[in-house]
């Protein structure tokens, strides 16, 4: 504990301007900021600057093995990343956007051209069915653009099963965002399989954000209750006992703060949405914890 952070001006509030605050700064070699390409339950865009501001200077690789939408790895710019998730077809999406960004544009625009109700329910059993990893990522996409909320969910049997959303235009097809994720993710290696699989090192910076404790926590089959939350915490003491940091978001609950006791822990801001309109937020507050000043 105890190590130096650097401090980030505060910048613009709108995500846009954020990434391009962010890419005017520290990403001069790149023409187009990359965003998430996917909306994800839990994003960190409302406390994206909290973040920011809490980087620590010096770290060797940046790890990020709850990645969702990816939005601290998208704001950050960092040589080297690790990225992982539990959820296979985010994953396999995020390779495909790494690997194969040309095909999968032309699946999606494919997509695009099909969109109706009717497409969108055979496109959920196909997700299932389907082999080629670039079409496997192009229905995931599609899926996650035209379902309610971007929402992830899937059956007893692992079949998603989100409703369609109700969209006039749904944004199915970013291409510049796509190339530019493409460009951005380089330099990662990505894998599919849960945060314990993870072997934290001397300098490495671990950005942790799990299924906030007591919310929603159903991203897949698993689950994520008290038993991971504990093993999560027992995983940051390791980091920090190889030499590492780790920055982590959760819930402010009790359980939590008991948790992490003796470690930096803030409380910030954030909105939330409290139903499906989009102006319809409440502020709730959050935890940042981490194992340096
Ligand atoms: C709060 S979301 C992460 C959001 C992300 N930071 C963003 O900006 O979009 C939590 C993520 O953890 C993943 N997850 C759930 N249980 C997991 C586990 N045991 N190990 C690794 N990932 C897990 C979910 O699939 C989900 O993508």
């Amino acid at each position: 504990m105890g190590r130096q952070s650097k401090q980030h001006e505060p910048i613009e509030e709108t995500f846009d301007d954020v990434l391009h605050a962010i890419a005017d700064e520290n990403m001069p070699e790149k023409s187009i900021a990359a965003r998430p390409f996917v909306k994800w339950v839990g994003g960190k865009r409302s406390i994206l600057n909290e973040l920011l501001s809490r980087i620590p200077q010096g770290y060797t690789s940046y790890h990020e093995p709850f990645l969702g939408g990816g939005a601290l790895f998208f704001a950050l710019n960092s040589e080297k990343a690790y990225l992982s998730d539990i959820n296979f077809y985010l994953v396999q999406t995020y390779r495909a956007v790494k690997g194969d960004v040309d095909r999968l544009i032309t699946n999606l625009k494919l997509h695009k051209k099909n969109h109706s109700l009717e497409y969108f329910q055979k496109s959920r059993i196909r997700l299932s069915r389907e082999q080629d990893p670039t079409k496997v990522a192009a229905l995931f996409i599609y899926l996650n653009k035209t379902c309610y909320n971007g929402l992830y969910r899937v059956n007893k049997s692992g079949m998603f099963n989100v409703p369609m959303g109700k969209y006039a235009d749904p944004a199915i097809v970013d291409e510049d965002n796509l190339r530019a994720c493409s460009e951005f993710l380089k330099n990662t290696d990505i894998y599919q399989h849960t945060f314990q699989h993870c072997q934290p090192e001397k300098g490495q910076f671990y950005y942790l954000d799990p299924p906030y404790h007591e919310t929603f926590s159903g991203y897949d089959g698993s689950g994520f209750g008290d038993k991971e939350h504990e093993e999560l915490a027992q995983f940051c003491r390791n980091i920090d006992a190889k030499g590492g940091y780790f920055m982590l978001s959760n819930s402010d609950t009790p359980f939590v703060r008991e948790l992490y006791k003796g470690y930096n822990i803030e409380v910030v801001s954030a909105s939330r949405f409290v139903s499906c309109k989009v102006n319809d937020r409440n502020k709730q507050n959050e935890l940042i914890i981490r194992n340096y000043k």
